[in-house]
């Protein structure tokens, strides 16, 4: 894929040096991973769930996040709340679904403990006999929500980091400017496709895929037909507010340059004929393209798999209307299974002597390197 980290120095000359990378052990050993279980994916928001799928009262969502499964459902009031999907009782998980709906309340399948949408306990068998259980302490544990762009993202951290500075303070600074992302009126979008990917590969390895386009010229034909200033391979070029210009022939950003679809209400003649790509961390990538726009959210399973779904946003007359949207979800999608096939590629290499030191980051990719550094300064190690 194509990127640059939010954070990049704007437009400073990257250092000449060759950087580090991360030791090889970093992406397959179980230790690292359980770290990063607690102290990256349960420390920060979470991209958990599409808001518009929990369209009506008593829907729910699950979602896996770091080590805990969490339940997400849309209350009677049409609020949003999320909990530990852990039964009080004796533990069993509340919801093995997917998703699904219920009519008011969330029953335990094992011995019928019965909680409202807000997560209290309203009644179990045998109540009356139990005068030592107090149905107020018994309640689901929350965890801490927020909604944006159309989507509910939860923080299991007791005490959550700034989301306006971790999550929208990132995107504006990757594109310059906090109105700039508004302008696609993300909220207001339709899901026209939808993708699940699942990866045989650490979860970091995608998302320095995904900071990265030395790899565009190799393994991108197509969006590099798109976007030709892909195929040099400099994702450094990608500074503050930057984003990659649409060839002179191509109409639109579709797998073969045809036509796409009208532009998006609000986007400008500054973003028409673009391409911007944004890293939320952990977990998040978002690209915006005049009459689109596409939100990967990582799923990281175990150290070397990742679950990847993958929403392509359309108007929704577009997506009413019944259109194709093939043209248009085939240049992402193949960009996505030929970027997905290369870290599968890299995964295996990861825990052979070779890699025990790591590799190096060419020159442009310092933004890669402090990437690096969160992740160990994060659990606590010295960046390698
Ligand atoms: Fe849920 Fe017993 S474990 S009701
Ligand atoms: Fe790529």
């Amino acid at each position: 894929m194509t990127a640059t980290d939010p954070d990049a120095p704007g437009t400073a000359a990257p250092p000449a040096e060759l950087l580090p990378t991360l030791a090889g052990h970093y992406y397959t050993d179980p230790a690292v991973f359980a770290r990063e279980q607690e102290l990256i994916l349960e420390s920060h928001w979470f991209c958990a769930v599409r808001s518009a799928d929990l369209a009506r009262p008593g829907a729910f969502r699950t979602a896996t996040v770091g080590r805990e499964s969490v339940l997400v459902c849309r209350t009677r009031s049409g609020a949003v709340r999320a909990f530990l999907n852990v039964c009080r009782h004796r533990g069993a998980q509340l919801c093995t679904a997917e998703s699904g709906e219920v009519r008011r309340s969330l029953q335990c399948p094992y011995h019928a403990w019965t909680y409202d949408l807000d997560g209290r306990l309203v009644a179990a068998p045998n109540m009356a006999d139990m005068p030592g259980v107090d149905k107020r302490e018994r309640g689901l544990i929350g965890v801490h929500v927020r909604e944006w762009l159309g989507y509910v993202w939860v923080c299991l951290a007791d005490e959550p980091p700034s989301f306006d500075e971790t999550v929208r303070g990132a995107v504006a600074r990757r594109l310059g400017d906090e109105d700039v992302v508004e302008r696609y009126g993300v909220e207001g979008l339709a899901l026209g496709r939808r993708i699940s990917y699942d990866v045989a590969a650490n979860w970091k390895l995608v998302v320095e895929n995904f900071m990265e386009c030395y790899h565009c010229g190799t393994i991108h034909p197509e969006l590099t037909e798109v976007l030709p200033e892909f195929a040099e391979g400099y994702a450094a070029q990608y500074h503050v507010g930057h984003g990659a210009e649409f060839g002179s022939d191509v109409d639109g950003f579709t797998v073969d340059g045809t036509a796409g679809f009208g532009r998006l209400g609000g986007v400008g003649e500054e973003q028409d004929r673009r391409y911007y790509a944004v890293t939320v961390r952990p977990q998040v990538f978002l690209n915006l393209v005049p009459d689109h726009v596409i939100v990967h959210r990582m799923f990281p399973l175990a150290p070397d798999r990742t679950l990847i779904e993958c929403d392509w946003l359309y108007s929704p007359e577009v997506v009413e209307s019944g259109t194709d949207l093939s043209h248009s979800v085939e240049l992402f999608d193949r960009v996505n299974r030929q970027d997905f096939e290369a870290c599968e590629r890299c995964q295996p290499a990861m825990s052979s002597r070779a890699y025990r030191t790591g590799g190096v980051l060419v020159p442009v990719e310092h933004h890669i390197a402090e990437f690096h550094a969160w992740v160990a300064d994060l659990l606590g190690d010295p960046p390698e």
